[in-house]
């Protein structure tokens, strides 16, 4: 009769605890809902019933306990805010995978159509999904915002945020939904799940909406209720295909919990979402958007430049896109220092001039050299805030291991400073100077006056030796990746400034091995006691008594993270190498583990990749690495920063 599924060793609160066994959710409960957790290996005996060990948090009891489930919640219902394309899409489809749909919406015309199962809009194949769901009472609409609430698990929110007058996005429907939802769960005991789908731009959902959430309920987010921000990547006019194979499904989340459970809904659909937060979240959708009205404009402006001079642009377009490595790649895709060198800025204008000799107007290819120049100028207002004192270049040809001097951004950028009356040193090793020089002059036309000044003086400001320019320098600024740079910088004095045009420290192979071994994050140990709690209050939001394992071959490292944890409130608990954690995860589910990537018995890399291969292990548990290798703590959240 046992059937020993994949069902995982969880925790249980009073919120229940969603979990899948085949194709079905179920929500587990305890009742009385306080003062119990349900731990050890549950195994699903019958549809229904889940026989698990129960203990107390006080003390140690543990006994077989047989709980049953209500099937009737067998999938979280939700409640849809704003029936129009995102809201009818949503609710039509999920209902279609068996979810219970309450739809919300002022509009009564809305409601009638849906609750009489036509759709309220023109969209393939919507029509025939929400009669199903009417017909299966899987799907009712009504405009009454709080029966909606208390009577559904999650709620999604969809309604419109048009345009203002000034280009900003006008929040007043989200606020009043925000406001309605609040007040309901004043008075709701059981947890629920807030889902912002409306695009809005980042920090919307924490600064505004989260507070009237918290204000108008009297709840804390994490522990009364959860929250998300789920980008809808959904396209109208095949939006029900788009919902079954999406693009990505992306969530943003308050906190592990919150993230999972909205996870959970897309178990068939897409099995690795993207977990992020929530202000990542927020501004991929205006990115994705961005980005694809840029590709219609740079394809229609290359079109007319094509069409003026008789090449079918279409030929030309199809040829272009086949260039996967470079042109339909993430290659050129990471923000950074501005672009220069013999190709780019030569043929963006040659570019240009085409299009206007050809009598075309190109916007969008006529303002790229203008945005790459402020690229510069933001760089060098990153300096100066920087403060005085003299200023050292690491790299100054156009980009790493080249001797190539041609319009390299970092010349303007020097020229600029110089100009200003800063001193500046360089140091490059593949500059050949006279060489490199001559070959600049030659293709110098365009070059700024100052860059013109610049460069008769270019060879006084030439440091032989790296240690020259870190002796001179208070400010360091670094526009090359190299392992001769990073080392450099992590030994530099206290009192120097580093301001990182390129994130110096991404591609350092160590960083790298992290997170391709599934790693989420990383501390330097013995960490900061800051960094540290930013850590852990990141990784697990405002969860109190968060279950953490640490990993150490180290005593005393386990010993001092273990203190630091314990005093933020975790349960912690040690293994000394990786064969001991991956043991200690199989029992346990832990909520975050710390863990050192170099151990004798099994390191952190092979021992997380062993944890991700767990059957029904949690799969978005975040593992943060423990590295001895100095790492700058913010070198990987900026672009172009000082610290
Ligand atoms: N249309 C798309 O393809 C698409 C795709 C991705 C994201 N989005 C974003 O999703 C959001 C919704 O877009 P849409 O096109 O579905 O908008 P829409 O205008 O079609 O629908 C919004 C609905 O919200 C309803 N509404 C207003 N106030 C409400 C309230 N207090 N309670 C409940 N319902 C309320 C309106 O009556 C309307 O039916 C926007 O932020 C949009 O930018 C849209």
């Amino acid at each position: 009769m046992t059937n020993k599924s994949e069902i995982k060793s969880f925790h249980i609160d009073s919120k229940g605890k969603y979990f899948w066994h085949g194709s079905c959710s179920f929500l587990l409960r305890i009742y009385p809902p306080n003062n119990y957790q349900l731990e050890g290996h549950p195994i699903m005996t019958s549809a229904n019933t889940v026989q698990a060990e129960r203990k107390t948090q006080k003390d140690t009891p543990i006994w077989d306990h047989t709980l049953k489930i209500d099937p009737l919640i067998s999938r979280p219902s939700i409640s849809i805010f704003g029936l129009g394309y995102v809201g009818a899409v949503s609710a039509a489809c999920f209902a279609d995978c068996r979810h219970k749909i309450i739809g919300v919406d002022p509009d009564t015309a809305k409601v009638n159509l849906i609750n009489q199962g036509r759709s309220p809009i023109v969209e393939p194949g919507l029509g025939e999904l929400l009669k199903s769901g009417v017909v299966q009472k899987r799907i009712q609409a009504t405009t009454d915002a709080d029966n909606a609430t208390l009577n559904s698990d999650i709620s999604f929110i969809c309604v419109g945020t048009p345009s203002a007058e000034d280009g900003s996005c006008d929040l007043k429907y989200l606020e009043m939904v925000s406001r309605d939802i609040g007040r309901v769960l004043q008075s709701k005991s059981d947890y629920h799940l807030v889902v912002f789908r409306s695009t809005v731009p980042p920090g919307t959902t924490r600064k505004i909406m989260l507070p009237i959430l918290e204000e108008q309920s009297g709840k804390k987010c994490g522990a009364d209720f959860g929250l998300c921000f789920h980008p809808e990547f959904l396209r109208e006019s095949t939006a029900i295909e788009d919902f079954h194979t999406p693009p990505k499904t992306v969530i943003g989340c308050f906190d592990k919990a919150s993230g999972e459970y909205l996870a959970g809904l897309y178990h068939g659909i897409d099995e690795t979402p993207i977990l992020t937060t929530i202000e990542a979240a927020e501004m991929v959708k205006y990115v994705d958007n961005t980005w694809h009205a840029v590709k219609v404009s740079f394809a229609n402006e290359i079109g007319k430049i094509c069409h003026a001079n008789d090449v079918d642009s279409h030929e030309v377009m199809d040829i272009f896109v086949q260039d996967t490595k470079l042109n339909i790649s993430s290659y050129y895709m990471k923000p950074g220092f501005a672009f220069g060198g013999s190709c780019l800025p030569k043929d963006v204008r040659g570019i240009n001039h085409l299009a206007e000799k050809s009598g075309v107007d190109t916007p969008l290819l006529k303002n790229i050299l203008a945005s790459n120049q402020s690229q510069i100028e933001h760089a060098l207002s990153l300096v100066e805030k920087c403060g005085e004192g003299p200023i050292g270049f690491l790299g100054v040809t156009f980009k790493a291991d080249t001797d190539d001097l041609r319009e390299s951004p970092v010349l303007p950028l020097i020229a600029g400073l110089l100009e200003k009356g800063r001193e500046v040193s360089i140091y490059d090793p593949n500059l050949n100077l006279e060489a490199s020089v001559r070959h600049h002059l030659q293709h110098s036309k365009h070059a700024d006056d100052s860059v013109g000044r610049l460069m008769q003086h270019l060879p006084d400001l030439v440091r032989e030796n790296i240690a020259d320019v870190f002796s001179e320098s208070s400010i360091i600024v670094v526009s090359h990746k190299s392992m001769l740079f990073r080392e450099a910088i992590i030994a530099r004095r206290d009192d120097q400034h580093v301001v990182d045009l390129i994130r110096l420290f991404d591609g350092n192979s160590i960083i790298d091995q992290i997170f391709e071994a599934g790693m989420n994050d990383y501390l330097q140990k013995p960490a900061g006691k800051q960094q540290l709690l930013k850590k852990i209050s990141y990784w697990t939001g405002d969860l109190e008594c968060a279950h953490t394992l640490v990993v150490d071959d180290d005593p005393s490292i386990r010993m001092v993270t273990k203190a630091r944890l314990e005093k933020a409130g975790h349960q912690v608990s040690e293994a000394e190498n990786g064969e001991e954690a991956i043991h200690r995860m199989k029992e346990d589910d832990f909520d975050i583990v710390f863990m050192d990537v170099s151990m004798p018995v099994m390191d952190g890399f092979d021992a997380t990749k062993e944890a991700r291969r767990i059957p029904g292990h949690k799969r978005g548990t975040p593992i943060v690495a423990l590295s001895a290798h100095a790492v700058p703590e913010e070198s990987t959240t900026y672009d172009g920063i000082c610290w």
